[in-house]
């Protein structure tokens, strides 16, 4: 059931459409919670008078266990009628692996449509990372993961299951429109006055002689329409090297769905570790899904001590994607502050509690 909404008093401006936003909330497992609760006080601090309501999802493993309902069909039609969805963390020891990934999270991103998974990598300042040779400008990057099929569509099957002679198929699906989407949405995003015009395609075309020919294919095509924009491809495992070794090589890239996800966990460890990595899950014309792109941290959760800035970062891309850019700035700087004030930051320390990062944001942002 999707809950209650939130009541607000203060003097309120409309989405252009003259009905406050509506943004769909799904806490999730693990720390999950902990997190957007911290990502709401920001999204307050600096919402001024954009009204918004916020739609509670009760989902996750919680939900699972207790009615054998990972996504029921209206949760997900009443998901269809939002203006954006934040999403803490979803999985859980207790429930078998693939339940929650597959039938809840999978199943969000493909419903929608969401077919960018669009991750900045972002070394915000004084921030330490595990390769004390980056300088600070040397990491700043996005990456432009295709979202909707590859190795994720889930095509393939056991032959033989059980046996001795047993057969396990898992296809990587790659459409002509599926490709030329995300290549086409990774080309205008290089065009963006932010980014610096250069578009790598990360595969690997040595081997994956197939789904790697027709990701190069489309991007020489569509070299012709983006003239401005230079290219470059790199393979996936190269890439992981470069990541240490001269990210600066990279401004955006765009790449399939596995490949995107693994690089992207050392992207952000580049960036100072998972805790501050954010992501969005997009549909240009439809809603998108903005997580942090870390797990549930199940060793972490209830403690106090998960670091918020992801799920804040989060927060900040949705109301961009919203056209909202004065209050994502404002979080983008709250961020930033909040990284100098904890510059003895490292993966999985921080110094301070969970809820005293937030805080840290809300003062700078408010601003
Ligand atoms: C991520 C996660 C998911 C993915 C899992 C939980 C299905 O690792 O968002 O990167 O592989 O996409
Ligand atoms: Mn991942």
């Amino acid at each position: 059931m999707t809950a209650a909404v939130a009541t607000e008093v203060r003097p309120e401006r409309l989405s252009a459409d003259q009905r406050p936003y509506r943004i769909g909330v799904i806490r999730g497992d693990g720390t999950g919670p902990e997190v957007i609760a911290e990502a709401l006080k920001v999204l307050d601090a600096v919402r001024d008078d954009i009204a918004i309501e916020l739609i509670e999802f009760d989902l996750g493993a919680d939900r699972y266990l207790r009615t054998g309902q990972t996504l029921p069909d209206e949760d997900l039609e009443t998901m269809r009628g939002l203006d954006g969805i934040l999403l803490g963390a979803v999985g859980d020891p207790r429930v078998p692996p693939g339940v929650l990934e597959r039938d809840l999270l999978l199943r969000i991103r493909f419903a929608l449509d969401q077919f960018v998974n669009l991750r900045p990598v972002i070394r915000f300042p004084g921030v330490q990372t595990l390769v004390p040779s980056h300088a600070e400008d040397d990491v700043n990057m996005v990456v432009v993961r295709e979202n909707s099929e590859g190795l994720y569509s889930g095509v393939g099957g056991f032959h033989r299951k059980g046996t001795r002679h047993e057969v396990a198929v898992q296809s990587s699906v790659n459409t002509r429109h599926g490709v030329e989407r995300i290549v086409r949405y990774a080309f205008e995003y290089a065009k963006r006055p932010e980014r610096r015009r250069h578009l790598t395609l990360v595969h690997k075309t040595n081997v994956l002689t197939f789904a790697g020919d027709l990701y190069q294919r489309v991007v020489n095509e569509l070299t012709a329409e983006y003239p401005d924009v230079t290219t470059d491809y790199v393979h996936v495992d190269s890439a992981c090297i470069y990541f240490l070794d001269q990210p600066s090589r990279f401004d955006v890239i765009v790449t399939d769905n596995m490949f995107g996800d693994i690089i992207t966990d050392l992207g952000a460890m580049i960036q100072g570790g998972m805790g501050i990595a954010a992501g969005g899950n997009i549909n240009p014309n439809g809603v998108s899904m903005f997580e942090p792109i870390g797990g549930t941290a199940p060793s972490e959760t209830g403690k106090g001590t998960i670091n918020p800035l992801a799920a804040v970062g989060a927060t900040g891309m949705l109301l961009a994607q919203l056209g909202e850019e004065r209050a994502a700035a404002r979080i983008d700087a709250g961020i930033r502050f909040a990284c100098t004030k904890l510059a003895s930051m490292r993966a999985g320390e921080m110094g301070y509690s969970t809820s005293e990062v937030g805080d840290l944001v809300v003062e700078a942002a408010s601003q």
